[in-house]
């Protein structure tokens, strides 16, 4: 059943992890796609597989998040190669890890605007369109690190406040036939969790009640189905994607 036939969505740090599972399971249930990271070429196994697996049609762009400017490029990209712009999920994030009193200005600064600000202007960009075509679904990738976690004061707040502007939007566009959820993966495997050393991470599997590492295609599913018609009525809400590592 391909449930977002004829749709059309914007997917930011879409080359590898999190984002690359994403984009294909929106591919899969028929969704057309703007995929995008910070560079084009790392895009470019990511775009060969969805065509090869799905067929569909494709848009590859790249660019820095943390700068307001992409996003709006983002979206008159859609809307001029499709016409129309359904979905949007803002997935892409870094983290640059640090105790408190060692974190730097710019380290600070710089997950704040990749993370937050980026996320924001992506929202900004998408709600301008939305609100004209009174539809549209916003789906944006936090962590189960919004509620604070050592070493990373930078990248919770940053996942903090990407629930907060979240359930802001979802506040605002709502009476507009626009939802906007935010999903908090836990432990999944990708290149960002793969630097994480051995013992930490037997630690965090043993915290994990599904014991194991989750997979991008399953965070990839649950967007899936926040970008479906069949979740028309869920607004502002936050999923936890994580094998219950939050009980
Ligand atoms: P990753 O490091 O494998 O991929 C990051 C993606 O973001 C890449 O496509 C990269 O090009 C893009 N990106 C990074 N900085 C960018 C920038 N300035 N402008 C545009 N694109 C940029 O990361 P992963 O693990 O796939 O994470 C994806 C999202 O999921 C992030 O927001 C991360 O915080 C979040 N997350 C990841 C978890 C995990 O266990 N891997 C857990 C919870 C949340």
């Amino acid at each position: 059943m391909n449930t977002l036939e004829g749709k059309v969505a914007i997917v930011t740090g879409a080359s590898r992890g999190i984002g690359r599972g994403i984009s294909q399971a929106l591919a899969a249930e028929g969704a057309a796609l703007v995929v995008h990271a910070t560079q084009r070429e790392h895009l470019e196994p990511c775009l060969q597989q969805l065509k090869e697996q799905f067929g569909g049609q494709y848009l590859a762009m790249d660019g820095d998040i943390a700068q307001s400017s992409t996003s709006e490029q983002l979206v008159q990209a859609a809307m001029d190669t499709f016409g129309h712009l359904d979905i949007v999920v803002g997935c892409a994030g870094i983290n640059r890890d640090g105790m408190i009193h060692k974190l730097s200005n710019a380290v600070w600064e710089r997950v704040l605007a990749v993370n937050l600000s980026g996320v924001f202007y992506l929202t900004r960009a998408a709600a301008h369109t939305m609100r004209q075509q009174q539809s549209g679904r916003i789906i944006h990738i936090s962590s189960i690190a919004r509620h604070g976690n050592l070493g990373q004061a930078n990248y919770a707040a940053s996942k903090a406040g990407v629930v907060a502007l979240t359930q802001t939007a979802a506040l605002e566009l709502g009476p507009l036939g626009i939802t906007c959820n935010a999903i908090c993966p836990g432990f999944i495997n990708t290149d960002m969790t793969r630097t994480v050393p051995s013992g930490a991470q037997d630690r965090m599997l043993a915290r994990i009640p599904a014991r194991r590492i989750g997979t991008p295609e399953e965070v990839g599913a649950a967007v899936a189905f926040l970008a479906s018609d069949q979740a028309g009525y869920i607004n502002g809400q936050v999923l936890d994607v994580s094998g219950g590592l939050t009980l």
